[in-house]
C-alpha cells in the first residue's frame, strides 16, 4: 500500500549563522515521519529561486521566515494532503503550479524545498531504504554501483564568508589520490590542522569563517597558496600527486560593473576580463590548482568561454565550475552548454527549489559529460541530505566546508556511515 501524506508542518529554526530558516516535517497515514531543513547562501547568485523572508524589522532584523512557514502549514499542508509520498515528481510539479511564479516568489523557494526534501526523506523511511538508495531509484535506477564523492575541503574562507582582506571566497584542498572516502577525509583533516599550526606560528588568526575554514588577514592571495602547499607537505603528503587545489573565486562579489573590472584589492589589482583570465592561467601553472569555481561574474559569459576554451584547461584537466553562473537551473546550463562556458557544475538544491528540478539539472549536466559537485550553502543546518544526494547521483565531488564545525561535519560523518554500510 502506497503511503499517503497526512500532515505537513514547518517550524522556524536557526541556521549556522544564527539566521532563521525552515525545518519541515511530513507525516504519513501509517505514522511514518520524515524531516528536512533548508540552507541559505550569503554570496547568492542573482538568478537563484526566491528565498522568502518576512521583512519584519522587529524580528531577526527582517530575516524571519514565518511567511514561508505559514505557506507550508496553511497552503501546502492542505494541497498535498492524501498524495502518495513516493510520487516526488507529481508533488514537486504540483507545488510549482500552486506557486505559479517563475522564481517561486509566492510560496518561497525555501518553503517549497523544505517540503520537497522532507517528502523524499519520509518516502525513503516508509519504503525501508536509506535515503541515497531511495534517491538513486528516483534519479537513475539503472545505475547499479555506488561511489563516494571526493570532498573539496574549504580550508581558507574569504569574500562574503569571513571578515578578512581576502577577496577570493574559498581555497580548497582536494584529496584526489586516495581511494576511500575515509582516507580522503583523514588527509584533509591532517592538512587542515597543519595549516592551523602554520598560521599560528606566523602570528595569523586561526578563528574560523562561515564554512569552517581559517579566516586570517594575509599579504596576498599567493601567500595563501604557498601556506597551503607547505601544510600539505607538513602533513606528509605531496601536492599534485596526493592533493590538488581548488578555489571558489565567487567573482561576482569583486566584479565592478561600472568599470567592468575584476578588483582584487588584496593584490592591488584591477583587471579587465582578459587580464583576469591570465591571472588564473598563471596560478594554474604555478600551483596544482585544478578546480576553478565562479572565476568570473555570472553574466560575463564571453570570458567564461574564453577561459574554458584555452588549451591549458584541457592540458591540466581543469574543472571550470559554474555556481552563480548556472544556479542549478537547466535554462542557464543549456546556455552554458551552447557557449561552452564551463565543464562542471555546482549543484545546490535551494538555488532551484525542488528535488525534481535538481535532478533535471544534474541529468542534463551528466548527459553532457560535466563533472558534478554537490554543495552546501554558507548558512547550513545539521541536515545531511546533500551527502545522500551526492552518492545517489554518482557525483564526483561534494563541497561541504572544512573539517571543522558541526553543520559541515554532519555531512562528512554521514558519508563515512554510507561508505561503511556499502562495504
Ligand atoms: P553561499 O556560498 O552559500 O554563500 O552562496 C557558497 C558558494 O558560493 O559556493
Ligand atoms: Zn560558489
Amino acid at each position: 500500500m502506497p503511503d499517503k501524506i497526512k500532515k505537513i508542518t514547518a517550524l522556524e529554526i536557526l541556521d549556522s549563522r544564527g539566521e532563521p530558516t525552515l525545518q519541515v516535517e511530513v507525516e504519513l497515514s501509517n505514522g511514518t515521519i520524515g524531516q528536512a531543513s533548508v540552507p541559505s547562501g550569503a554570496s547568492t547568485g542573482r538568478f537563484e529561486a526566491y528565498e522568502l523572508r518576512d521583512d519584519d524589522a522587529f524580528r531577526y532584523g527582517g530575516k524571519g521566515v514565518l511567511k514561508a512557514v505559514d505557506n507550508v502549514n496553511k497552503i501546502l499542508n492542505k494541497e498535498l494532503n492524501g498524495l502518495r509520498v513516493v510520487e516526488q515528481k507529481q508533488i514537486d510539479d504540483l507545488m510549482l503550479s500552486i506557486d505559479g511564479t517563475k522564481n517561486k516568489s509566492k510560496l518561497g523557494a525555501n518553503a517549497i524545498l523544505g517540503v520537497s526534501l522532507a517528502v523524499a526523506h519520509t518516502a525513503a523511511k516508509s519504503t525501508g531504504q536509506p535515503l541515497y538508495k531511495y534517491l538513486r531509484q528516483l534519479y537513475k535506477p539503472e545505475l547499479k554501483t555506488y561511489n563516494l564523492p571526493t570532498p573539496v575541503v574549504n580550508v581558507i574562507n574569504g569574500g562574503k564568508h569571513a571578515s578578512t582582506n581576502i577577496d577570493l571566497q574559498e581555497f580548497w584542498i582536494v584529496p584526489h589520490k586516495a581511494t576511500k572516502f575515509k582516507d580522503k577525509l583523514q588527509q584533509a583533516s591532517n592538512i587542515f590542522h597543519a595549516l592551523g599550526e602554520l598560521l599560528h606560528s606566523v602570528g595569523y588568526d586561526t578563528d574560523l569563517g562561515n564554512e569552517g575554514g581559517y579566516a586570517p588577514n594575509v599579504k596576498s592571495h599567493r601567500e595563501i597558496f604557498d601556506m597551503i602547499m607547505q601544510a600539505i607537505n607538513s602533513a606528509g603528503l605531496e601536492p599534485d600527486k596526493d592533493i590538488i587545489l581548488g578555489i571558489d573565486a565567487g567573482a561576482s562579489v569583486f566584479y565592478n560593473a561600472e568599470t567592468k573590472t575584476y578588483d582584487l584589492n588584496l593584490d592591488k589589482l584591477s583587471m579587465s576580463s582578459e587580464e583576469m583570465v591570465d591571472y588564473y592561467l598563471d596560478l594554474i601553472t604555478e600551483y596544482p590548482l585544478r578546480l576553478l569555481e565562479d572565476p568570473f561574474e555570472e553574466e560575463d559569459w564571453a570570458t567564461w568561454t574564453l577561459l574554458n576554451k584555452n588549451s591549458l584547461i584541457k592540458d591540466y584537466k581543469i574543472k571550470v565550475i559554474g555556481d552563480d553562473l548556472f544556479v542549478t537551473n537547466v535554462k542557464r546550463l543549456q546556455k552554458g552548454l551552447e557557449l561552452q562556458a564551463a565543464n562542471s557544475i555546482l549543484i545546490k538544491p535551494n538555488q532551484i527549489g525542488t528535488l525534481s528540478e535538481t535532478f533535471d539539472a544534474i541529468r542534463l549536466a551528466q548527459d553532457n559529460d560535466y563533472q558534478i559537485i554537490i554543495s552546501h550553502r554558507s548558512g547550513e543546518t545539521t541536515d545531511t541530505t546533500i551527502a545522500d544526494l551526492a552518492v545517489a547521483v554518482d557525483a564526483q565531488f561534494i563541497k561541504t566546508g572544512s573539517t571543522a564545525r558541526g553543520e559541515r561535519i554532519a555531512k562528512y560523518n554521514r558519508l563515512l556511515k554510507i561508505e561503511e554500510d556499502l562495504k
